[in-house]
């Protein structure tokens, strides 16, 4: 990787080589290297629009171009000599230039900086990483809107505090994680705006006096604009924090949802089913079959959340403008990049591929005293006052657990025993599907409300594209 020889491009001034330790301390190449596609691009558009403002010949720019295009085919092909004594990957890159076109390499770097280059580099990397993320969340959220209208009508218990709350259908409670992921998405989407303007053109952090034109740079680049103040474009990292809130709430999400299929697909609950490819067993118990794909999600949540707090601390102190602490945004940022990709792509092809046991789901809330709401929203409406009719039915409930039966199971002489405005019609309020079906309103669980909320969601989706 290395090339002794090498002479720093900012040498002029120093009398002795850089110590070795601190040649590899102060690098970055080993890990912005990542970015140098999108330096490329930047060069291109900056070479360009120094062309047209009249600072390079049209030669100087013809050969700049084949020289990067080159250099793009080294980097494709692995074979580009990438060299620590360079430090990052924007002094690789031009250095290589030279080497290649000569004199002209030397003037890229007209009105220009590295932290400007730098600030415009992680722009462009991240605006198109965040659609490779959606991407995948897109996909996640059709997967668990296919399976809320599979399963539209499918009885479990809902919960709170864990314990058994009242009854619900599997395909709402799908479309509650689809609602969180589609905030999810707008909080990407803002950050995917914000962070869309151009940094070319502040230079180190003053400006340049040459008859630079950003508009066109910012547009070549596909920026909306050129970032309006040059202090702040070197300087600001907040988009690479606000990527990382909405990462580590994505995450916090998936990691929420994780523990759902991890306690769901225990032997106590039952409640689904992973395909045996999205596990793996236990080299000692043979009977095990663990849920090791939702277990690392829920555990990869910690380092996301972990990478934001890293990057606040990186910036809560620095003075403006730019700080060779903005040198360590890069690892965070990239590692919280590949994390949340991955967990949201493992779950995408896991989600459709879930089995719901039905039987043991719909026994579950049945078990669980889960319509003794209705039962008191029954008295209600039969003129008790709410209050009382919540004791009674508490009654009633006390009465099944010490006797192992479920309301819906007593006799209607032992209910009326509780209360006499019970009649022989309580038997539909119920059931666990009298229950869900009951409530048919925007937002609530009834089998008919699912489905017309998964189209409702559907139409998002493709409101997308
Ligand atoms: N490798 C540096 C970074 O990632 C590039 C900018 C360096 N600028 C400077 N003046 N040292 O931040």
């Amino acid at each position: 990787m290395d090339n002794p020889k090498a002479s720093k491009p900012w040498g002029g001034r120093f009398t002795e080589s850089t110590d070795a330790f601190v040649e590899r301390f102060t690098a970055s190449v080993s890990f912005d290297q990542r970015l140098a596609l999108h330096d490329i691009r930047g060069s291109l558009a900056h070479a360009e629009m120094l062309v047209r403002a009249g600072v390079l010949s049209d030669q100087e720019f013809g050969s700049i171009c084949a020289g990067l295009a080159e250099i793009r085919e080294e980097i494709e092909a692995g074979r580009f000599p990438w060299s620590v004594a360079l430090e990052d990957v924007h002094m690789n890159i031009e250095a290589r230039l030279t080497e290649r076109i000569g004199i002209a390499g030397k003037k890229l770097h007209t009105g220009r900086s590295r932290n400007d280059q730098v600030a415009t580099d992680i722009r462009l990397w991240l605006r198109a990483e965040i659609d490779n993320i959606d991407a995948e969340l897109t996909r996640l959220q059709s997967a668990l809107i296919a399976l809320a209208e599979r399963e539209a009508a499918t009885i479990m218990p809902g919960f709170t505090h864990l314990q058994t709350a009242q009854p619900v259908t599997f395909g709402h409670h799908m479309l509650a994680w689809n609602e969180m992921l589609e905030r999810d998405h707008g909080r990407l989407r803002d950050c995917r705006v914000r962070l869309n303007s151009c940094p070319l053109g502040a230079a180190a952090l003053a400006g340049t006096s040459y008859p630079i034109d950003r508009e066109l740079t910012a547009e070549l680049l596909g920026f909306d604009g050129p970032a309006r103040n040059s202090l702040d474009a070197v300087a600001d990292r907040d988009f690479a924090i606000e990527f990382c809130a909405a990462a580590a709430l994505v995450m916090t999400h998936l990691s929420r949802f994780s523990e759902e299929l991890v306690l769901w697909t225990s032997a106590q609950f039952g409640f689904v089913n992973l395909p045996d490819r999205f596990c793996t067993g236990s080299s000692i118990m043979p009977q095990k079959k663990n849920p090791d794909v939702p277990e690392l999600v829920r555990g990869k949540s910690g380092r996301v959340t972990g990478h934001l707090m890293g990057l606040l601390m990186l910036m809560k102190s620095q003075p403006l403008a730019y700080n060779k602490d903005n040198q360590e945004d890069k690892e965070p940022l990239f590692d919280t990049v590949d994390t949340l990709r991955d967990c949201l792509h493992a779950f995408a092809d896991m989600m459709p591929a879930l089995s719901v046991n039905a039987a043991v789901t719909r026994e579950a809330a049945r078990r669980g005293f889960a319509t003794a709401t209705d039962l008191a929203d029954y008295l209600v409406r039969r003129g008790l006052p709410f209050r009382d009719a919540h004791e009674v039915v508490g009654k009633a409930v006390a009465h099944g657990v010490a006797t192992g039966t479920d309301l819906a199971d007593m006799p209607l002489e032992t209910l009326r025993g509780f209360s006499r405005l019970i009649t022989d019609d309580v038997f539909a309020v119920l059931t666990l599907e009298g229950s869900v079906s009951a409530r048919d309103h925007i937002g609530g669980t009834a089998p008919a409300r699912v489905l017309a909320a998964a189209q409702a969601a559907r139409e998002l989706l493709a409101a997308r594209a």
